[in-house]
């Protein structure tokens, strides 16, 4: 995490090589799964009750993470917070989305190119910011809370600059992007740090700056598992069960906000909102 002490704000945050960054064993990366009574807590911990991460000593940026990212979201044991465990969670998120995280990155791109600079928020492992920069992006910045994350992206994806770092407080100076993508980061966030994440977008952009938000669609929640089916074919009820299976623990609260008039708040033109199932797009433009 950057060093507010000694960042200058009316620059960009220093390089990190995050590729080669040393970072500390977690305890799920110590596990040796061919042994059978730790390859019975590795599946014990996919299906416990969620719990607290054990953050191991000398992660980067540790004593600056906000309390609320220290939990176990998507049942992952230990979180974001390991080495072996995120990089299965790179792959996987792609596989449980069922291939639909390209379309959704499509749509994404439609809406912020042409762009000079791009800034990708809650990047993970990068495919995102990558997807933007293959589409004609000039410079493309992806941001994240987790260095575990940030280096499996880094590895795979060279020319974009990663940066260790929250939505609620972005380390960069007032209208440095043209663009801004948001992709299945807000419904993490508590809503009191998703508007001050909306915020800090509206200040990182330009005047006429675009911000593409891709969030899970409500629809998955409220609508029966049965009405899914019909309207979507079997991915309906699978999306619905998804949903419900991973933790995370503020989507209701992201749900019940009103995105567009926040959005308005935060000093945005709100010029759609649109569902594509099981994704939700809202695209902004900063005046
Ligand atoms: C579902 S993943 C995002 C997937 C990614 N955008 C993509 O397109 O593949 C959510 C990411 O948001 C990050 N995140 C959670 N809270 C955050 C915060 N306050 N600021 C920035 N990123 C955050 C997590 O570390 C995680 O990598």
């Amino acid at each position: 995490m950057i060093d507010s002490a000694v960042h200058n704000p009316n620059a960009d945050p220093p390089a990190v090589r995050w590729a080669t960054t040393e970072l500390p064993t977690a305890w799920p990366d110590r596990l040796r799964p061919w042994l059978p009574w730790e390859l019975a807590r590795l599946v014990w911990s996919f299906l416990r009750r969620r719990r607290p991460v054990e953050l191991p000593a000398g992660v980067p940026g540790a004593e600056q993470l906000p309390k609320y990212l220290l939990q176990e979201f998507h049942n992952l044991p230990n979180g974001n917070w390991s080495r072996s465990i995120t990089k299965g969670y790179v792959h996987g998120f792609e596989r449980m989305m069922l291939g639909h995280m390209r379309a959704a990155r499509q749509r994404i791109a439609a809406h912020l190119l042409p762009a000079d600079s791009v800034l990708d928020v809650g990047t993970a492992g990068g495919s995102t910011a990558a997807d933007l920069l293959r589409r004609g992006a000039g410079e493309v910045w992806g941001l994240d809370p987790s260095p575990y994350l940030l280096q499996h992206a880094a590895r795979q994806h060279p020319d974009v600059r990663f940066v260790q770092g929250v939505a609620e407080r972005l380390p960069f100076p007032d209208a440095r992007f043209a663009a801004v993508a948001a992709c299945f980061l807000l419904h993490e966030l508590p809503p009191t740090f998703a508007r001050q994440a909306l915020r800090e977008f509206h200040r990182v952009l330009r005047p006429g700056g675009r911000l593409a938000i891709c969030e899970p669609s409500p629809t998955q929640l409220r609508v029966s598992a049965w009405r899914l089916w019909r309207r979507f074919g079997w991915r309906g009820p699978y999306y619905r069960w998804l949903a419900r299976r991973v933790h995370e623990p503020f989507v209701q609260a992201w749900h019940a906000l009103d995105a567009g008039a926040e959005l308005r708040a935060a000093g945005f033109t709100v010029v759609a909102d649109e569902e594509q199932f099981p994704s939700r797009h809202l695209q902004a433009i900063a005046i």
